[in-house]
């Protein structure tokens, strides 16, 4: 069974306008899944409705298979954990360590449980050398890390990243890659919204394509972006590996090694 599924999910907000349209999908544990679509396309409305941060308006979301409807937000969210587009909407502590401390101190946990989540998440977010400092020491991009921390310390079984590649450096990209593998490798879904398209030929098996407001595909990356008719909707562009080829005459390749059997031949 599915960890968590989305059944003809439609998301209204109060000023009436339709953000998410009959949206249905499943996850399951261990898989790293991307969502990539233009801005305004309804991605961040969508996974804010996995986690209990918006409710649907029609359909409904499941968690092990059962209803979400009658869970409280902090239910949701201690099995779904949202990592906020932008950190400063989520942080509010005065230094890195209480910051990633929240959410689990919530939990009860013992105190050497705590320091030990606490520890764990610092360190694969590469934090465990500032955690005494004020958030607002480090810089935007940085501070995507410290809310990326913070959900990982509450160890939900999904962690939704949204954006977190916006304004990162190719170092903090790479790691960004290994906090997904991390996840995955822990039996965790991890679900990234993004616009880099090298990211997520990089690291995800299955992309999501939204566009005003619908689920448009899903596939590999292989079946997303060489689906010339559906990128042209979607507004999104192919990664430049597969331009190269595609300047080459060359179609349905994903690396440099496939292009160069390609070109060998
Ligand atoms: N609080 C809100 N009230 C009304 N409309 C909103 C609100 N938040 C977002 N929207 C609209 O919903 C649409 C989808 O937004 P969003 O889910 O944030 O898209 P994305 O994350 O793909 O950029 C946009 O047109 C946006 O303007
Ligand atoms: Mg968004």
């Amino acid at each position: 069974m599915s960890f968590l599924t989305l059944k003809n999910v439609s998301f209204s907000y109060p000023n009436g306008f339709e953000a998410t349209q009959n949206v249905s999908l499943k996850f399951q544990l261990g898989e790293a899944v991307a969502i990539i679509g233009q801005n305004g396309a309804g991605k961040t409305t969508t996974v804010k409705l996995m986690n209990g941060l918006l409710r649907p308006t029609k359909g409904e979301v499941l968690i092990e298979g059962k209803a979400t409807s009658s869970l409280t937000t902090a239910q949701m969210s201690k099995r779904v954990g949202y990592v906020f587009q932008n950190p400063d909407d989520q942080i509010f502590q005065d230094t890195i360590e209480k910051e990633i401390a929240f959410g689990p101190k919530s939990q009860k946990l013992e105190k050497a449980v705590l320091n030990e989540k606490v520890t764990a998440a610092a360190e694969i977010c590469g934090l465990k050398e500032v955690l005494k400092e004020h958030p607002y020491n480090l810089p935007y991009s940085k501070r995507k890390f410290i809310t990326i921390a913070a959900i990982i310390a509450m160890d939900p079984e999904v962690v939704i990243l949204d954006e977190p590649t916006a304004g990162q450096d190719r170092e903090s990209t790479d790691l960004l890659g290994k906090i997904i593998s991390y996840l995955t490798d822990q039996n965790k879904a991890v679900i990234t919204i993004t616009h880099d398209m090298e990211f997520v030929v990089k690291e995800f098996q299955r992309v999501l394509v939204f566009a005003d407001k619908q689920l448009r595909k899903e596939g590999t990356p292989k079946e997303i972006f060489w689906d010339e008719e559906l990128l042209k909707f979607s507004a999104l562009k192919q990664p430049y590996i597969c331009q190269v080829a595609k300047s080459l005459g060359i179609q349905n390749i994903m690396t440099m090694d496939e292009l160069g059997e390609k070109v060998l031949v």
